[in-house]
């Protein structure tokens, strides 16, 4: 069909192939996708909004277990390494443990960092502002989630910068094709695990103010997690939690650069910050896709599915679905009801920071606004060369120095 939704260059140079996923939509939306390159079996690439919901909705179709890329599967080491980490679950294994954690981020708990978050923005751009310019990506994106997610597993302010290099290691921030070798991530994994240890071991003698904290007390069935899942539980946090709000944060700055009119829109109408979180997720769709296996027979809109196929949910397409939105190509910060699914299809797993990225997106824009109204490009945006995350590496800006 001569199709390309996977090569990680195409991704750098030109952002998520909206012109393949169109056709896809439109023309196979469930399609089988094959890579001799890979020396592996292909994939099913699931494009269409309702296909992806179906898919995520159904974990007793399509298991999350061992999971990983499009074409490989996870090593025995990191499968007995990872089998702790929700992410990795099925239910009812993961309907425990998700219960469990739930009770830390419900919008309730979320709202009460909401003071800690506007000071940690606040304190971001009080150490670039006088300068007139900055990378935004480095500066201010990229610190901003780590920030918030140390305060919410109560990381004493000496750690952070170790912290922020295990995030980066874990996802290949540092890497120029943006991922990272098993036995690195391995390695780095076993170090967060052993600093986690460590963390509820202190917690539980001096008990804070925190989520980690509360997430270490019983539940109302005197249940506690384990001191290896609370571990694998700040190392899913430091993976899904950084590297998508701060694709987030600049994809969004970016759409503005790209659609003035929507920045001034919002500088004339603080009221639509309510709304202006959802559309960027919905525009830039930080996590381009997730891996499902099919553990049964089945079919998705009439196509048979094989026990064992690899089927991948594409996120950034299904927003872009044409009969679920109106204008799908339109970045509209006031676009109400937006039903997108980049915080994930609906499904057990749906993202459990949803609240906490809304307020972080809310809070960081209303402060830029407020602080740098001018902001703009200063030189081209580099992006990520990765097909799992649509994001950006370096993104020169300037603004009026106060
Ligand atoms: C899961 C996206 C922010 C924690 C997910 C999933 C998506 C997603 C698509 C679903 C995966 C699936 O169905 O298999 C995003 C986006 C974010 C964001 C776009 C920001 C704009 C956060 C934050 C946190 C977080 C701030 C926590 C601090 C999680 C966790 C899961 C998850 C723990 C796994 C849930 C489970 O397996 O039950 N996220 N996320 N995310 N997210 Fe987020």
């Amino acid at each position: 069909m001569g199709i390309d939704i996977i090569t990680p260059e195409l991704y750098e140079t030109r952002g998520f192939p909206d012109d393949d996923f169109r056709r896809l939509r439109r023309e196979s939306p469930i399609h089988w996708y094959e890579d001799p390159a890979q020396g592996a079996p292909g994939f099913w690439a699931v494009t269409r909004y309702d296909d992806v919901v179906h898919v995520s909705r159904h974990p007793e179709l399509f298991s999350s277990h061992a999971r990983t890329s499009m074409f490989t599967e996870l090593a025995e080491d990191d499968i007995a390494l990872y089998q702790l980490m929700m992410l990795f679950m099925d239910p009812p294994q993961h309907t425990r443990q998700r219960m469990f954690v739930n009770r830390g981020f419900t919008p309730r708990m979320i709202k009460q960092l909401e003071e800690h978050i506007r000071e940690v923005a606040h304190r971001l751009i009080d150490e670039v502002v006088t300068r007139g310019e900055c990378c935004f990506v480095r500066d201010i994106a990229a610190p901003f989630p780590l920030y918030v997610i140390c305060e919410l597993i109560g990381a004493p302010m000496e750690d952070r910068e170790k912290i922020f290099e295990w995030s980066n290691a874990l996802v290949g921030a540092d890497d120029p094709d943006y991922s990272t070798s098993p036995e690195d991530a391995r390695e780095v994994s076993i170090q967060v695990l052993e600093y986690a240890h460590k963390l509820a071991a202190h917690r539980r003698e001096h008990p804070g103010d925190d989520i980690a904290t509360s997430l270490l007390e019983p539940d109302s069935d005197g249940k506690r997690l384990s001191s290896d899942e609370f571990a694998m539980f700040i190392l899913l946090l430091l993976i899904a939690g950084n590297e998508t709000t701060r694709n987030g944060a600049s994809g969004g700055m970016l759409a503005f650069f790209q659609h003035p009119d929507q920045w001034q829109r919002l500088a004339g109408n603080r009221a639509l910050l309510r709304t202006t979180a959802d559309e960027i997720v919905r525009w830039v769709s930080p996590v381009n896709l997730f891996r499902r296996t099919a553990l049964k027979d089945t079919e998705i809109r009439g196509q048979r599915i094989h026990a064992g196929d690899k089927v991948v949910i594409f996120y950034s397409s299904a927003n872009r679905d044409e009969d679920i939105f109106a204008d799908p190509y339109t970045f509209d910060i006031g676009r109400d009801p937006n039903p997108h699914i980049g915080f994930g299809g609906g499904g057990p797993h749906f993202c459990l920071g949803t609240h906490l990225a809304r307020l972080e997106l809310n809070v960081l824009f209303e402060l830029l606004l407020d602080r740098m109204p001018d902001i703009r490009p200063a030189g081209e945006a580099r992006r990520l060369r990765s097909n799992f995350i649509n994001g950006i590496k370096e993104m020169p800006v300037r603004f009026a120095p106060s």
